[in-house]
C-alpha cells in the first residue's frame, strides 16, 4: 500500500494530535476507509499509541475500518424523514443493492448507511449520495438514482 498520502496528510496538519479527527477524515477520503497500515503510520507520526487511534476510529460512526464502496448512500431515518416514508425508501435500497445498512456491495460500488438526521429535515425524506443531497425522496427516485449511477459506470466501462 502506498502510504505517501498519509505522510502528506499528517504534514498538512503539522503533526498536531489535536487534528487527529481531521487527519482520519482525510485518510478515509483518500482510501475510502481507514487501513491498518495507515493508522499505524498516523500513530507513529503523531507519537501516539495505536490503541488511542483505534479508540477514536471506532468511536465515530463516520469512520470505517473496512473498505467502503465507491459511492456512499446515506439515508436519513430521523423522525421527520421516517414519518414521510423513510422506511419504504430503505426497503427499496436494500432490495436494489442487496445489502443491509452498514454493508458494501460485493462489487465495491455502493455502501449503505442510515443516520438520524442530515440537518435538512424540511426537504425530507432525504438521501445523500456521496456529498450530494436528494430531498423529497421516494422509493422510485431512490431506485432511479442507483440505476443512473450504474448506467454511467457501464457507459464508461463499455
Ligand atoms: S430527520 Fe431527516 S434530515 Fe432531519
Amino acid at each position: 500500500m502506498d502510504l505517501k498520502p498519509v505522510d502528506l496528510i499528517v504534514d498538512k496538519y503539522q503533526e498536531k494530535r489535536t487534528a487527529l479527527i481531521s487527519i482520519l477524515h482525510d485518510v478515509q477520503d483518500k482510501y475510502k476507509y481507514l487501513p491498518e497500515e495507515a493508522l499505524r503510520m498516523v500513530a507513529s507520526r503523531l507519537r501516539m499509541d495505536i490503541n488511542e487511534i483505534y479508540g477514536v476510529a471506532t468511536f465515530y460512526k463516520s469512520f470505517s475500518l473496512v473498505p467502503k464502496g465507491k459511492h456512499s448512500i446515506t439515508l436519513c431515518m430521523g423522525t421527520a424523514c421516517h414519518v414521510r416514508g423513510g422506511p419504504k425508501i430503505l426497503r427499496e435500497l436494500k432490495s436494489v443493492l442487496h445489502i443491509e445498512p452498514g454493508q458494501t456491495t460485493s462489487d465495491r460500488q455502493f455502501s449503505l448507511n442510515v443516520v438520524n438526521c442530515l440537518g435538512v429535515c424540511a426537504i425530507g425524506p432525504v438521501m445523500m449520495v456521496d456529498k450530494r443531497f436528494y430531498g423529497e425522496m421516494s422509493p422510485l427516485r431512490a431506485r432511479k438514482i442507483i440505476e443512473t449511477i450504474n448506467k454511467k459506470r457501464s457507459g464508461v466501462e463499455s
